[in-house]
């Protein structure tokens, strides 16, 4: 079979595929629900355009779409989350070889340049043939706002001219949409208008669904799989304790024990790294906008600080907000020498590294992939600031997701549970349109119980029965769901 695909190379198939099969096992969920859907095949006749990070985790999720009746192309939501192997065996396919590829047209690499990102994520939305996509999976939101903004632009008349206050980002997306219109100067309607809804994996990426749908600029109905609480309340706690610890020790394989560590947010995210930095033996230190969250954190034992005053004193810094500038260069040449700074949320507009780069005298040395040295010029007294000697501090993926940047992100088992949401949202939205108008929705709470439901045997969880009469005395079924809508877990 040929298809086009853009890959870093074949020959590391064989090893993607060996990963696959052990993450198979480690995710239940997507295994049952192949086994479920095996027959009905939901999925028939979707065209899914998926944009969410290219791991081995995410292989699992792809063929499950495919078992499931689903055509699929895909890229990766960030320019440095891919692995390489798992991309080479989702393109050759389980049945494949490199000569005769069986699989899925993946356009991801590890170390994509932001132009190649942004012509990987066109690629996912340009079909071979007539059809283009039905369906969007989305992680961050870039393929919906490619989607919405081409289309918006399109039908303005213009592609908008990037003044020097726009981020780089911001000016490859103008040209990306302003080349395609060249060839094509109806596509980005068309494909719009195809679609029939979009399913949305992080926190970030459903903000951002929530301002489109407010301004009237959502065009179709999305599920919004992060708020399923087997998403949020497990992938961004349980699977960034697992893997921020990863992506620090791959990167600097520094000694976490003893030393003071910043997390700034103490949202699910937050809150998965403090535990992960504390279980560390570390002195955790939080900073908040969120009362509510701040509390939660003295609670939990930690000091709540502002950044200014706890910056000179702390090893590690971890932000986790989903917010911009919320280290910024003051903050970063304030820092003591050799710190480690790295963001875990999903954009890296956490960190003002752009900032800092402008400051005159900072050089940036590549100690090796995804990790540089920042030397910070020696300061003078200056009245407000003291001297300070020259030093350096050590920055994880440019600022970009370290846990997916620096080491493979999430453990499988985690990833299952996610995945297992984006799954039958999939279902939901493509087989049951009328149930969900334009608008941001999240999946019935019958389906999220029903997703930990598929997990808990395999920990050897045994979980206990309402009798009947226990359920009329609390006034549920006996089969759930289990919880109103306003309880919070
Ligand atoms: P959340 O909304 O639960 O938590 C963010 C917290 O940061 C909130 O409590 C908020 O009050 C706080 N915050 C916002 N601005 C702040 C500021 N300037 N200073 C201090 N605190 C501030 O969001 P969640 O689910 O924890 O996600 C956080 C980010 O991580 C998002 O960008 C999300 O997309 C991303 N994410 C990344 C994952 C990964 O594997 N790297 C996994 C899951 C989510």
């Amino acid at each position: 079979m040929t298809f086009d695909y853009k890959v870093k190379d074949l020959s590391l198939a064989t090893a993607g595929r060996h990963q696959i099969r052990l993450a198979e096992h480690e995710m239940p969920g997507l295994m049952a629900l192949r086994e479920r859907f095996a027959s009905s095949q939901p999925l028939a006749g979707a065209r899914i355009a998926g944009s969410l990070h290219m791991t081995v985790q995410t292989a699992v999720l792809i063929e499950t779409l495919v078992a499931l009746g689903a055509t699929v192309r895909w890229a990766s939501c960030n320019i440095f989350s891919t692995q390489d192997e798992a991309a080479a065996a989702v393109v050759v396919g389980v049945d494949g070889t490199p000569e005769d590829l069986q699989g899925v047209p993946v356009f991801a690499w590890k170390g994509e340049t932001l132009p190649e990102y942004w012509w990987c994520t066109t690629q996912i939305l340009d079909w071979p043939g007539d059809e283009g996509p039905n369906m969007i999976l989305d992680d961050g939101g870039d393929a919906t706002l490619l989607v919405l903004n081409g289309r918006k632009w399109e039908q303005a008349g213009a592609v908008p001219t990037a003044s020097e206050e726009d981020s780089e980002e911001y000016t490859v997306i103008l040209d990306t949409v302003r080349e395609t219109l060249e060839s094509a100067p109806t596509r980005w309607t068309t494909i719009a208008d195809g679609i029939r809804g979009v399913t949305e994996e992080t926190t970030t990426g459903v903000h951002r669904l929530y301002q489109l749908h407010e301004t009237g600029d959502l065009h179709f109905p999305a599920i919004n799989v992060n708020d399923s609480v087997t998403k949020s309340k497990f992938d961004n706690k349980y699977g960034t304790r697992h893997s921020l610890i990863d992506g620090i020790n791959r990167a600097t394989d520094t000694l976490i024990g003893g030393k003071v560590a910043v997390v700034l947010g103490y949202g699910d995210v937050g809150k998965g790294c403090a535990e992960a930095l504390a279980g560390q033996g570390a002195r955790v230190i939080v900073t908040e906008i969120d009362p509510i969250c701040a509390l939660q954190a003295a609670m939990e034992g930690f000091q709540v600080a502002q950044l200014e005053d706890v910056v000179g004193i702390a090893d590690f810094f971890v932000t986790t907000t989903g917010c911009c500038d919320v280290i910024r260069p003051e903050h970063l040449l304030a820092m003591k020498d050799k710190a480690i700074v790295g963001n875990i949320g999903h954009f890296d507009n956490e960190i003002d590294l752009t900032g800092l780069a402008r400051v005159p005298g900072v050089q940036k040395t590549e100690i090796k992939a995804q990790v540089h040295e920042w030397t910070l010029p020696a300061q003078q007294a200056d009245g407000e600031t003291p001297a300070r000697d020259e030093r350096s501090i050590i920055v994880l993926s440019e600022g970009r997701l370290l846990n997916l940047g620096n080491a493979t992100g999430h453990p499988s088992f985690v990833m299952s549970n996610s995945f297992a949401n984006q799954t039958l949202a999939q279902i939901e939205l493509f087989t049951r349109p009328d149930d969900y108008p334009v608008g941001v929705h999240v999946l019935p709470k019958r389906l999220d119980e029903e997703v930990a439901r598929l997990h808990l045997g395999a920990l050897g969880a045994d979980l206990t029965e309402l009798s009947k009469k226990q359920a009329e005395y609390l006034g549920l079924d006996v089969s759930g769901p289990f919880k109103p809508e306003h309880y919070r877990y």
